[in-house]
């Protein structure tokens, strides 16, 4: 085996799980990134309708045409219009950063990643051989900032991609306007690729106040995304899942938006990676699409006052560090004389039933901190896993 493959660590975030799993069934599981919202019905029933219809083949490994273009439609009513030559659908978002990863980077090329962040993203170029330099965000009263002057001398002409993740898992930290733009500037001067993971773009809550009624006609809220600021001939690309902002985790649907001209060296990768999107999934997919004017607007009011519930709770908590999160879905907080993030959350889970992150599973920057995933349908559940929290803390 490749020595690069036998030292991937395992996912801390699954060390806890396991550990807490053991305790039986009272656990409130907040660990993972995922709602515990089933999928809508319309989506559901599109894909068991496609099943029921015989739609059990191989699709174009770009995605279906419809697909496609439903996709390019989406982008165009959040940022400028993008042709849907530049869509490809791939099997999840991690199968599409994967793809983009591919598609850019090769055995002892140079990339940098903003962290902390989602392990997979600095895992993948990684796997492919590439050597993976971290520029940190860094915590300023709970907040993670952006030292933008460091990532622009990190990014130097060696290096081949920046990966950057914004609405950010696990520090909820996004990009600016500006800061994007310097960015794309900088990475124009230096031939650097981007990827963009901005998965969470829809569940953003942006600086102010909830709107007071929820009309459908004002425009979606969304978090600055590079395809506002980029062309599509510059060095691109922007990855996309279903998962998040339709409630889709388990079915394995995302996309890439890519300069022009490069649709089709992604269709062969992907013919390597999973060939296509399942026929009924891309179904389900249409479906969520089609309902996305009043499904993510909802679903974000519901994350909002999760969010804020969960935040004054923890804001209580004496000497904590915590920030209110402008994007994501998660709390990324440290509490005071806690070094050992995944020996925390293990107590957490096993000796009081809390089921919580570590920070450490999100590269030694994270280390202290812990993450917690605040999309639940019943609100509730957080109020009870911060009474635990305070039971743990003897508070
Ligand atoms: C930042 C980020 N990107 C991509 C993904 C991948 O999502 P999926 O593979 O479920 O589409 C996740 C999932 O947690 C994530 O947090």
């Amino acid at each position: 085996m490749r020595p690069v493959i036998a030292d991937l660590p395992a996912s801390k975030i699954r060390e806890v799980a396991n550990a807490g799993l053991q305790r039986g069934g009272d656990v409130l599981a907040f660990w993972f990134g995922e709602s515990d919202e089933v999928t809508p019905l319309a989506v559901r029933q599109a894909a068991a309708d496609s099943l029921a219809r015989g739609e059990t083949f191989y699709s174009h490994n770009l995605g279906l045409a419809e697909l496609r273009a439903a996709l390019a439609g989406y982008t165009a009513a959040l940022h400028p219009p993008v042709d849907t030559d530049r869509i490809a659908v791939t099997s999840s978002g991690v199968s599409a950063l994967m793809v983009a990863s591919q598609l850019l980077v090769g055995a002892g090329d140079e990339v940098v990643a903003v962290v902390p962040v989602w392990p997979n993203i600095a895992a993948q170029p990684a796997i492919l051989g590439a050597e993976v330099k971290r520029v940190p965000l860094k915590p300023v009263q709970g907040a993670w900032r952006l030292d933008l002057q460091a990532l622009l001398d990190a990014v130097t002409p060696r290096m081949r991609v920046l990966l950057v993740n914004a609405p950010n898992n696990p520090t909820g930290w996004t990009l600016s306007r500006q800061e994007q733009r310097a960015i794309l500037e900088h990475c124009r001067r230096t031939g650097t690729w981007i990827v963009a993971d901005e998965v969470y773009e829809r569940l953003y809550f942006g600086s102010g106040e909830a709107p007071a009624s929820a009309s459908e006609k004002s425009p979606p809220l969304v978090a600055p995304s590079f395809l506002d600021v980029a062309t599509g001939d510059d060095r691109l690309v922007v990855v996309h899942s279903f998962s998040k902002s339709f409630l889709m985790t388990g079915w394995r649907l995302g996309w890439l938006v890519l300069p022009r001209g490069m649709a089709d060296a992604a269709g062969k990768l992907i013919e390597f990676n999973s060939s296509c999107a399942p026929v009924f999934v891309q179904r389900g997919g249409l479906a969520a699409l089609a309902s996305a004017a009043h499904t993510v607007p909802a679903l974000v009011r519901r994350l909002r006052h999760c969010r804020d519930t969960l935040l004054a709770g923890l804001q209580a908590l004496p000497g904590v560090e915590v920030a209110v999160p402008a994007g994501g879905m998660y709390a990324f907080f440290r509490l005071p004389g806690e070094d050992d993030s995944l020996a925390l959350a293990k107590r957490l889970a096993v000796d009081h039933g809390l089921g919580l992150a570590p920070g450490a599973a999100f590269g030694p920057e994270g280390e202290g901190w812990l993450r917690w995933c605040f999309a639940s349908k019943d609100p509730a559940r957080l109020e009870q896993g911060l009474q635990r929290l305070r039971q743990a803390l003897r508070l």
